[in-house]
């Protein structure tokens, strides 16, 4: 699609799989330029970048804000993010320009379902310890009580947020013998009858879970939802699992209760900021498994994630429908 007899621009934070950059190149609609790189764009690039742009496809490490959208200028009809998070757009800011939004739901349901199941079971059951004892000779015998953990069979777990992704993880913790299936949310699932979820006040699932699962979207009133209290009122043997957002934690509180023993152990996919720096306390904590935000991160599903977010970005430039439009 031609805007007088000239291709529509498009800026694109970051180089994306090429799955995403052939839907781009061959469609003939528009005219690429990224920040050629897989690091992040520095602001004043994509201030720069983005200049006339007609299209926006970024990345859940770029804050898109008034001062983007301002930079962009009048021309940009689309932001299409390659995420299905979408707590660093200002949506408020964006619906008052009519631009639409394009993200990435139910492709990365599953990758980061399994990812949160494998990051629980490593948490509870110490694997990263056990791994480094191997490697530092303080594997001397088989003992009794050394590296034990905490196993899901005959387990209550607690799900914060039973949307797509705690649904999906949800399912694939039943199967390991799971008893009891709390949620809490805004509303009750008809969805969670599958897996006999039971919905209950937030406080009801803190106090009464061996793991909680915190599966839900970073908003103003999900952000720091996981406090000082919140933890006060956790089992000392509970394991607690983050692979939302990282602000969902406040992580000095999160850090005196794995150190007072307050709770047993803690895995979390997702921090503040990310990367969370090398010398960050949480590090320094064996009962502490922190991955690099890696949930959707296998080949196939990011490989889907940039088709999905190319072709959502060519339904905004044309003005016909997107495959993934966020409704706000
Ligand atoms: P959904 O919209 O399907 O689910 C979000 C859930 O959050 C809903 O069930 C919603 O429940 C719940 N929620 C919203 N507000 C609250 C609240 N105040 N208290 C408790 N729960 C609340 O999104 P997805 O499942 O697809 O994705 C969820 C999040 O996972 C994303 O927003 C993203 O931040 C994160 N994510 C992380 C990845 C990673 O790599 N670690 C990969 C992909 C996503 P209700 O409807 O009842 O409000
Ligand atoms: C998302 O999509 O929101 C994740 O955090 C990365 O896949």
């Amino acid at each position: 699609m031609q805007t007088a007899g000239k291709l529509m621009k498009v800026f694109l934070t970051r180089r994306i799989p090429q799955e995403g950059m052939k839907i781009l190149s061959t469609g003939g609609v528009c005219e690429v330029s990224l920040w050629d790189s897989d690091e992040p764009v520095p602001r004043a690039e994509l201030l720069k970048g983005v200049q006339g742009a007609h299209g926006l496809l970024c990345l859940l490490s770029d804050k898109i804000d008034a001062e983007v959208l301002d930079a962009a200028g009048p021309n940009l009809k689309v932001i299409s993010t390659l995420s299905v998070g979408y707590d660093h757009l200002a949506l408020d800011e964006i619906k008052k320009r009519g631009i639409r939004v394009g993200y990435t739901p139910d492709v990365l349901t599953d990758a980061t379902a399994e990812l949160t199941v494998a990051l629980l079971l490593a948490t509870a059951r110490r694997l990263p310890e056990g791994v480094e004892e191997v490697k530092n000779g303080g594997w001397s015998s088989w003992k009794p009580l050394w590296l034990c953990g905490y196993g899901l069979s005959g387990s209550t777990v607690g799900v914060i947020g039973l949307g797509r992704i705690g649904m999906a993880i949800a399912r694939r913790l039943m199967p390991f013998g799971v008893k009891r299936l709390l949620y809490s949310g805004r509303t009750a699932k008809a969805h969670a009858a599958e897996v006999n979820g039971e919905f209950v006040p937030l406080d009801t699932l803190v106090s009464e879970s061996d793991f909680i699962v915190v599966s839900c979207s970073l908003t103003p009133e999900t952000q720091g939802l996981c406090d000082k209290a919140f933890f006060s009122k956790m089992k000392n043997t509970a394991v607690f699992v983050n692979s939302s957002r990282g602000a969902v934690v406040n992580q000095e509180d999160l850090y005196e209760a794995l150190t007072s023993g307050q709770i047993a152990a803690a895995g979390l996919d997702v921090t503040t900021p990310e990367p969370l720096p090398t010398n960050h306390p949480l590090l320094t904590l064996k009962n502490c498994v922190v991955l690099p935000h890696i949930g959707s991160a296998t080949y196939s599903t990011r490989g889907i994630m940039a088709a999905l977010s190319a072709n959502n970005l060519l339904g905004g430039l044309q003005g016909t429908d997107m495959p993934s439009e966020l409704t706000f």
